[in-house]
Protein backbone atom coordinates (compact mmCIF):
# COMPACT_ATOMS: atom_id res chain seq x y z
CA UNK A 1 0.00 0.00 0.00
CA UNK A 2 1.71 3.05 -1.50
CA UNK A 3 -0.20 5.36 0.50
CA UNK A 4 0.43 4.18 4.29
CA UNK A 5 4.48 4.09 3.73
CA UNK A 6 4.30 7.62 2.23
CA UNK A 7 3.78 9.16 5.36
CA UNK A 8 6.58 7.42 7.56
CA UNK A 9 9.03 7.53 4.49
CA UNK A 10 8.39 11.94 4.36
CA UNK A 11 8.78 12.09 8.33
CA UNK A 12 12.20 10.12 8.27
CA UNK A 13 13.60 12.02 5.40
CA UNK A 14 12.21 15.35 7.53
CA UNK A 15 13.73 14.32 10.48
CA UNK A 16 17.25 13.34 8.79
CA UNK A 17 17.39 17.24 7.17
CA UNK A 18 16.75 18.35 10.52
CA UNK A 19 19.98 17.13 11.85
CA UNK A 20 21.67 17.84 9.33
CA UNK A 21 20.55 21.46 9.67
CA UNK A 22 21.38 21.55 13.62
CA UNK A 23 24.91 20.11 13.17
CA UNK A 24 25.67 22.59 10.78
CA UNK A 25 24.34 25.42 12.65
CA UNK A 26 26.74 24.08 15.79
CA UNK A 27 29.47 23.80 13.56
CA UNK A 28 32.35 26.20 13.44
CA UNK A 29 32.49 27.61 10.11
CA UNK A 30 35.84 28.89 8.74
CA UNK A 31 34.60 31.83 6.99
CA UNK A 32 32.86 33.90 9.55
CA UNK A 33 35.72 35.71 10.46
CA UNK A 34 36.54 36.98 7.21
CA UNK A 35 33.16 37.85 6.66
CA UNK A 36 33.23 40.05 9.71
CA UNK A 37 36.51 41.32 8.73
CA UNK A 38 35.51 42.68 5.03
CA UNK A 39 32.27 43.75 6.01
CA UNK A 40 32.38 45.23 10.03
CA UNK A 41 28.91 45.98 11.01
CA UNK A 42 27.36 44.42 7.71
CA UNK A 43 28.64 47.47 5.80
CA UNK A 44 31.11 48.04 2.84
CA UNK A 45 33.44 50.56 3.57
CA UNK A 46 35.88 50.28 0.72
CA UNK A 47 36.16 49.16 -2.85
CA UNK A 48 38.66 49.03 -5.41
CA UNK A 49 38.76 49.32 -9.28
CA UNK A 50 41.97 47.52 -11.32
CA UNK A 51 42.33 49.20 -14.95
CA UNK A 52 42.52 47.06 -17.28
CA UNK A 53 43.52 48.96 -20.77
CA UNK A 54 41.56 48.84 -23.89
CA UNK A 55 43.14 46.61 -27.10
CA UNK A 56 44.68 49.73 -28.54
CA UNK A 57 46.34 51.28 -25.29
CA UNK A 58 48.20 48.55 -23.75
CA UNK A 59 50.12 50.97 -21.64
CA UNK A 60 47.43 52.30 -19.35
CA UNK A 61 47.45 50.69 -15.83
CA UNK A 62 46.33 51.75 -12.66
CA UNK A 63 44.40 51.18 -9.59
CA UNK A 64 41.44 53.35 -8.27
CA UNK A 65 39.80 52.92 -4.70
CA UNK A 66 36.84 54.40 -3.14
CA UNK A 67 36.72 54.49 1.14
CA UNK A 68 33.52 55.93 3.25
CA UNK A 69 34.52 58.93 4.86
CA UNK A 70 31.83 60.60 6.66
CA UNK A 71 30.97 63.29 3.97
CA UNK A 72 31.03 61.21 1.00
CA UNK A 73 33.47 58.49 -1.00
CA UNK A 74 36.96 59.41 -0.64
CA UNK A 75 37.94 58.31 -4.32
CA UNK A 76 42.17 57.69 -5.06
CA UNK A 77 43.15 57.15 -8.17
CA UNK A 78 46.68 55.87 -9.50
CA UNK A 79 47.01 55.58 -13.10
CA UNK A 80 49.97 55.39 -15.32
CA UNK A 81 50.41 55.40 -19.42
CA UNK A 82 48.73 58.20 -20.25
CA UNK A 83 49.66 60.97 -22.55
CA UNK A 84 50.50 64.43 -20.57
CA UNK A 85 46.85 66.44 -19.69
CA UNK A 86 43.63 65.88 -18.69
CA UNK A 87 41.55 63.09 -19.14
CA UNK A 88 38.14 62.29 -18.93
CA UNK A 89 37.54 60.20 -15.89
CA UNK A 90 34.25 58.41 -15.04
CA UNK A 91 32.24 56.32 -13.39
CA UNK A 92 29.86 53.99 -15.88
CA UNK A 93 26.76 51.97 -15.75
CA UNK A 94 28.36 48.51 -16.25
CA UNK A 95 31.43 46.69 -14.60
CA UNK A 96 31.44 44.64 -17.55
CA UNK A 97 34.97 45.53 -19.35
CA UNK A 98 34.50 42.83 -21.84
CA UNK A 99 34.72 44.22 -25.34
CA UNK A 100 37.89 45.46 -26.39
CA UNK A 101 37.02 48.44 -26.83
CA UNK A 102 35.82 49.82 -23.41
CA UNK A 103 32.54 50.20 -24.67
CA UNK A 104 30.75 46.96 -23.09
CA UNK A 105 31.11 49.12 -19.33
CA UNK A 106 27.86 51.21 -21.23
CA UNK A 107 27.33 55.03 -20.37
CA UNK A 108 27.92 57.35 -17.48
CA UNK A 109 26.57 55.94 -14.25
CA UNK A 110 23.17 58.25 -13.84
CA UNK A 111 20.40 56.78 -11.33
CA UNK A 112 19.46 59.82 -10.89
CA UNK A 113 18.19 60.65 -14.21
CA UNK A 114 20.59 64.48 -14.33
CA UNK A 115 22.33 65.52 -17.12
CA UNK A 116 26.28 65.19 -17.98
CA UNK A 117 27.77 67.52 -15.44
CA UNK A 118 30.99 68.31 -13.79
CA UNK A 119 31.72 66.81 -10.26
CA UNK A 120 31.02 69.90 -8.39
CA UNK A 121 27.88 70.95 -10.45
CA UNK A 122 24.45 70.07 -8.35
CA UNK A 123 22.80 68.68 -11.31
CA UNK A 124 25.20 65.54 -13.03
CA UNK A 125 25.44 62.11 -13.51
CA UNK A 126 26.49 59.96 -10.23
CA UNK A 127 29.40 59.26 -12.27
CA UNK A 128 30.60 62.43 -13.35
CA UNK A 129 34.55 62.38 -11.58
CA UNK A 130 35.41 65.13 -14.59
CA UNK A 131 39.18 64.69 -15.33
CA UNK A 132 42.09 63.40 -13.96
CA UNK A 133 45.63 65.07 -14.82
CA UNK A 134 48.57 63.48 -16.14
CA UNK A 135 51.89 64.71 -15.82
CA UNK A 136 54.76 65.13 -18.04
CA UNK A 137 55.58 61.62 -17.75
CA UNK A 138 51.97 60.17 -18.17
CA UNK A 139 51.57 59.48 -14.38
CA UNK A 140 48.09 60.92 -12.97
CA UNK A 141 47.13 61.27 -9.49
CA UNK A 142 43.62 62.05 -7.92
CA UNK A 143 41.97 62.16 -4.35
CA UNK A 144 38.65 63.18 -3.92
CA UNK A 145 35.78 62.72 -1.75
CA UNK A 146 32.80 62.83 -3.08
CA UNK A 147 29.41 63.28 -1.56
CA UNK A 148 27.42 62.20 -4.55
CA UNK A 149 28.93 58.41 -4.89
CA UNK A 150 27.63 55.68 -2.34
CA UNK A 151 28.15 52.08 -2.07
CA UNK A 152 24.18 51.23 -0.86
CA UNK A 153 20.86 52.08 -2.71
CA UNK A 154 20.45 53.05 -6.20
CA UNK A 155 23.50 55.25 -5.91
CA UNK A 156 25.46 52.34 -5.16
CA UNK A 157 28.78 52.37 -7.49
CA UNK A 158 29.76 48.49 -6.23
CA UNK A 159 29.67 46.93 -9.76
CA UNK A 160 29.91 49.67 -12.24
CA UNK A 161 33.05 50.51 -14.06
CA UNK A 162 35.34 53.27 -13.93
CA UNK A 163 36.85 54.42 -17.61
CA UNK A 164 39.53 56.79 -18.30
CA UNK A 165 39.06 58.54 -21.35
CA UNK A 166 41.59 59.54 -24.38
CA UNK A 167 40.63 63.18 -24.27
CA UNK A 168 39.39 65.66 -21.90
CA UNK A 169 35.80 65.79 -20.21
CA UNK A 170 34.60 69.41 -21.16
CA UNK A 171 32.28 69.07 -18.31
CA UNK A 172 29.16 69.96 -20.75
CA UNK A 173 28.90 68.37 -23.65
CA UNK A 174 25.75 65.92 -23.57
CA UNK A 175 26.00 63.02 -23.20
CA UNK A 176 29.50 62.65 -21.98
CA UNK A 177 31.46 65.33 -22.07
CA UNK A 178 33.42 64.56 -25.12
CA UNK A 179 36.21 62.56 -23.72
CA UNK A 180 37.07 60.69 -26.60
CA UNK A 181 37.88 56.65 -26.50
CA UNK A 182 38.24 54.50 -23.85
CA UNK A 183 42.10 53.66 -22.43
CA UNK A 184 40.72 51.48 -20.16
CA UNK A 185 38.24 50.11 -17.71
CA UNK A 186 37.86 48.77 -14.39
CA UNK A 187 35.24 46.99 -12.26
CA UNK A 188 34.52 48.48 -8.48
CA UNK A 189 34.69 45.51 -6.44
CA UNK A 190 34.85 45.08 -2.78
CA UNK A 191 38.07 45.70 -1.40
CA UNK A 192 40.47 42.93 0.58
CA UNK A 193 40.88 44.97 4.15
CA UNK A 194 44.02 43.81 4.51
CA UNK A 195 47.49 45.31 3.38
CA UNK A 196 46.86 47.62 0.74
CA UNK A 197 50.28 47.45 -1.65
CA UNK A 198 52.93 45.11 -1.12
CA UNK A 199 55.23 47.78 0.10
CA UNK A 200 52.76 47.94 3.30
CA UNK A 201 54.39 46.32 6.25
CA UNK A 202 52.60 43.29 6.65
CA UNK A 203 50.58 43.28 10.39
CA UNK A 204 49.06 40.49 12.16
CA UNK A 205 45.48 39.73 10.99
CA UNK A 206 43.09 37.08 13.28
CA UNK A 207 41.15 36.26 9.81
CA UNK A 208 42.48 32.76 8.64
CA UNK A 209 40.88 33.36 5.53
CA UNK A 210 42.70 36.27 4.68
CA UNK A 211 45.62 34.77 2.29
CA UNK A 212 49.10 37.03 2.10
CA UNK A 213 51.16 35.18 0.20
CA UNK A 214 50.42 33.36 -2.95
CA UNK A 215 49.65 29.52 -2.99
CU1 LIG B 1 33.61 57.95 -19.23
ZN1 LIG C 1 28.40 62.14 -17.32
Amino acid sequence: MPAKTFVPTLAVGAAVSLAAMVAWAQAPHATTGAHHAMMAGGTITKAIAVLQPTKDNPGVSGTVTFTQTGSGIQVVADIHGLTPGPHGFHIHEYGDPHSPDGMSAGGHFNPTGKPHAGPTSPARHVGDLGNIEADEKGHAKLDIVDPALSFAGPTSILGRGVVVHAKADDLKSQPAGNAGGRLAVGVIGVANPGPAAPATLPTPTPTPATRTTPK
